[in-house]
C-alpha cells in the first residue's frame, strides 16, 4: 500500500500540502492520505498500518530529523532515538520519499541507512506547481497539485525568479539514496586528535569570555557532551563540583585520564537518553558544541529536573545560518579576529589541520551534521520561555550561537 502522510499546520503552505497529497491518492493506487499535526499522530498513524508500505510519503516542512510537526512557535520533531525505536513495516520492495526543503541534505541519507529502503529527498527548497516538471504559479480553479523543487535559494534565486517569471522553470528530481554499510558515527575515532586540538579550552575566546562572564560560579555544574573534559578541567577551581557525561566512550577515557588530578571532576559515558542524578541537584548545566546531537525532548525533561530552581542552562552551538549581505561587515570582523588570534597559537592550528584533514573527521561529520538556525531559535524559546540568544560569531554560512536561560523558582513563574 501507499501511505502518504501530510501536515499543514509548520509554516507556510499547509493548504497547498493537504492538496498535494489529496492529489497523490487520486494518482496512486492502494493509497491512502493522513493528515498529522503532532509527533503522536505520526507515531499512531505508523502503528495503525497493518500492511506492508511499498511507498510511504512525507509532505510538508522539514529539521535535522525530518518531519517538522507542530508550529514554529511550538515545533514537535522525531529525534534519533525516535526513529531508533520506531518500527516501520516496509514490504521487502518498499521505498519512502520526502517532500520537503532539503530533506535530502542529511535526512533522506540518515533514513535510507535506519530502515534500508531506497529513499528520496529534495536537496534544495520545494514549492507547488500543476506540473511535476516545471514551475507554473498555481490557479485558484485546479487541484492537481504537486510539490516541486526549482533551482535557487528558496527556488527565487535570481536566475530562478526569471525562469519561473517567464514560465517553464524545470524543477529538480527528488535524489535517491540506498542504504550503505555501516560506519562509526560516533566521536571514538576522532577523540585523541580532538583532545590535542582543544587540550585547553582557553584557545576557543569567544566562548570562554562568554562563559567566565555568564556562568555562575561556585556550583554544581552538568556539561552534556563534555567531549576530552577541557571545560571542566579550565573551570576546575572556579566550581564546587563537575560532572561531564558523553555517548563517545573514548571522549569519556580521555576525559578521565586528564581529569585524573581533579577531584571534583567526574567524567560518566551517558546512554543518551537518561542522566542519572538526583532532581535539583545541578546549579549549572551546559552543553557546548552539542546540542545539536542532543535528542532535545528528552534532554529538556533530564535538563528542568537536573537543575535547581535558578539555576542555569548555558548552551552554545554552531548553526547553519542563510548568507545576509548586511551581516558582511561582521563576519570581516569576526574572521580577522579568528585571523589573529590564530598567529599566537600555531600549535593549536596545526593540531586543528591534522583534526579536519583525518578521514574519520569527515566520516563522522557526515552521520552528525550541523542543525539549521532555525531550529534552534524557534525550539529553545518554546521549550525554555524567556531564553536569551544571541550570536558569539559568524561566517557566511554558519553562527555561532550562545544561549543562557534561567530556570523559574516555580513552574508558574516562567518570564
Ligand atoms: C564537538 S564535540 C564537543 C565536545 C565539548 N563539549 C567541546 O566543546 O569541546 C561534540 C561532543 O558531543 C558528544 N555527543 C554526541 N552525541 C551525543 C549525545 N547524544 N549525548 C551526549 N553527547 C553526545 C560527542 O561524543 C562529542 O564528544
Amino acid at each position: 500500500m501507499v501511505v502518504i502522510l501530510y501536515t499543514t499546520k509548520y509554516k507556510t503552505g499547509g493548504a497547498e500540502m493537504e492538496m498535494a497529497a489529496n492529489h497523490m491518492v487520486r494518482q496512486k493506487k492502494d493509497s491512502i492520505a493522513i493528515r498529522i499535526e503532532s509527533k503522536a499522530e505520526f507515531l499512531d498513524a505508523i502503528a495503525s498500518i497493518q500492511e506492508p508500505i511499498d511507498e510511504l510519503h512525507f509532505i510538508g516542512h522539514s529539521g535535522l530529523y525530518g518531519p517538522m510537526f507542530g508550529t514554529t512557535k511550538f515545533p514537535d520533531q522525531m529525534s534519533r532515538s525516535d526513529w531508533r525505536t520506531l518500527q516501520i513495516p516496509f514490504a521487502p520492495n518498499g521505498s519512502a520519499y520526502f517532500h520537503c526543503c532539503r530533506g535530502a541534505r542529511w535526512f533522506a541519507p540518515y533514513f535510507a541507512q535506519r530502515y534500508r529502503v531506497p529513499t528520496f529527498g529534495h536537496m534544495s527548497y520545494t514549492t507547488f506547481s500543476h506540473s511535476p516538471d516545471f514551475y507554473c504559479k498555481l490557479l485558484p480553479d485546479r487541484d492537481d497539485v504537486f510539490v516541486v523543487s526549482v533551482p535557487g535559494y528558496k527556488s527565487r534565486g535570481l536566475v530562478g525568479y526569471l525562469r519561473k517569471r517567464i514560465g517553464r522553470a524545470p524543477t529538480v528530481p527528488l535524489s535517491r539514496f540506498e542504504p550503505g554499510p555501516d560506519e562509526d558515527a560516533s566521536y571514538d575515532g576522532v577523540a585523541e586528535l580532538y583532545d590535542q586540538v582543544f587540550e585547553d579550552f582557553r584557545v576557543r575566546r569567544d566562548e570562554w569570555e562568554w562563559l567566565s562572564k555568564n556562568m555562575i560560579r561556585d556550583g554544581s555544574v552538568l556539561d552534556i557532551g563534555c567531549g576530552n573534559g577541557a571545560l571542566l578541567l579550565a573551570l576546575a577551581t572556579l566550581i564546587k563540583q563537575g560532572i561531564g557525561i558523553d555517548v563517545s566512550h573514548r571522549m569519556i577515557q580521555v576525559a578521565s585520564h586528564r581529569g585524573r588530578g581533579e577531584a571534583n571532576l567526574n567524567f560518566r559515558l551517558y546512554d543518551g537518553l537518561s542522566v542519572p542524578g538526583e532532581d535539583e541537584t545541578f546549579d549549572v548545566v551546559i552543553s557546548m558544541l552539542s546540542w545539536r546531537y542532543l535528542d532535545w525532548d528528552p534532554i529538556v525533561r533530564e535538563i528542568t529536573r537536573l537543575l535547581k530552581p535558578g539555576g542555569q542552562l548555558l548552551i552554545v552551538d554552531m548553526v547553519v545560518a542563510p548568507f545576509k549581505p548586511k551581516l558582511i561587515p561582521r563576519i570581516l570582523a569576526d574572521k580577522a579576529r579568528h585571523f589573529f588570534s590564530g598567529i599566537g597559537a600555531p600549535s593549536f592550528r596545526k593540531a586543528l589541520k591534522r583534526l579536519v584533514q583525518d578521514p574519520a573527521w569527515a566520516t563522522m561529520l557526515q552521520h552528525n551534521p550541523m542543525r539549521a538556525e532555525h531550529e534552534m531559535r524557534n525550539y529553545l524559546p518554546s521549550r525554555f520561555p524567556g531564553i536569551e540568544i544571541q550570536t558569539l560569531n559568524r561566517t557566511p554560512r554558519s553562527e555561532m550561537l550562545a544561549c543562557r536561560w534561567a530556570k523559574p523558582d516555580s513552574l508558574n513563574d516562567r518570564t
